[in-house]
């Protein structure tokens, strides 16, 4: 049998998860010494590692290419999903919010506010639930430039420690939602292979927990 593909998000979900497979027991060696190799062998070569962005890792799940992915809670929200999320990893804690200037009353005035974010679609729905009218920007990375530059009002990001806001005379105005890394599954591969996956998601679960 192929070994089971699970995607990894590159970066901070990876070196989590590396530590969640190590506590399992598995081998890990592979990804830890990877030089630029993009696809590794962990575990007895029952399983392979396949690192790539965030957005990625759901698009590889989607299609079936990888079996199981580990990606933030904020890229699920944004990219929609069709897959299963079968499991809160709980690491990668964050949360979303609404942030602008300190000491700024955001929701004075009757101007339309421009909004800042790297993620217009969950801006679009938090503003929508708000019946709030807003216009909003796509900004790729360091969101907290837009309101030092005058280009908006307010900012819709990603908040960890706090300290990008309180170092750039920023505050949170309102926290959207919580934010973690789940454990995402293909459709098809759960079916297929639901006994192996199944196995490898009850050994996930329990060290998660601990
Ligand atoms: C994220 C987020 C904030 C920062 C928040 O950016 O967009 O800028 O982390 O973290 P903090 O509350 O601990 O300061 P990231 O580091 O992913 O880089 P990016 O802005 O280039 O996307």
């Amino acid at each position: 049998m192929k070994p089971l593909r699970i995607a990894l998000t590159k970066g901070r979900l990876e070196k989590d998860t590396v530590a969640l497979f190590e506590k399992i027991g598995f081998d890990c060696d592979a990804v830890k010494n990877k030089g630029r190799k993009l696809i590794l062998p962990i575990g007895d070569n029952q399983f392979e590692v396949v690192l790539a962005k965030a957005a990625d890792v759901i698009t590889y799940v989607e299609h079936g290419v990888c079996d199981l992915g580990v990606v933030g809670k904020d890229t699920i929200m944004e990219q929609g999903s069709s897959f299963y999320e079968i499991l809160d990893l709980g690491f990668g804690k964050c949360k979303f919010a609404l942030a602008g200037e300190k000491g700024k009353n955001f929701f004075s005035g009757y101007s339309t506010k421009t909004i800042a974010t790297k993620y217009p679609n969950i801006a679009r729905s938090y503003f929508e639930s708000k019946a709030m009218d807003v216009k909003i920007i796509k900004i790729e990375g360091s969101v907290e430039l837009a309101p030092l530059l005058g280009l908006s009002d307010a900012i819709v990001d990603i908040v960890e420690t706090g300290s990008t806001l309180n170092e750039n005379g920023l505050e949170v105005i309102e926290t959207i939602c919580d934010i973690s890394a789940r454990l995402i599954v293909n459709a098809a591969s759960l079916k297929l292979r639901k006994a192996e996956i199944e196995k490898l998601v009850e050994l996930m679960e329990r060290e998660a927990r601990t």
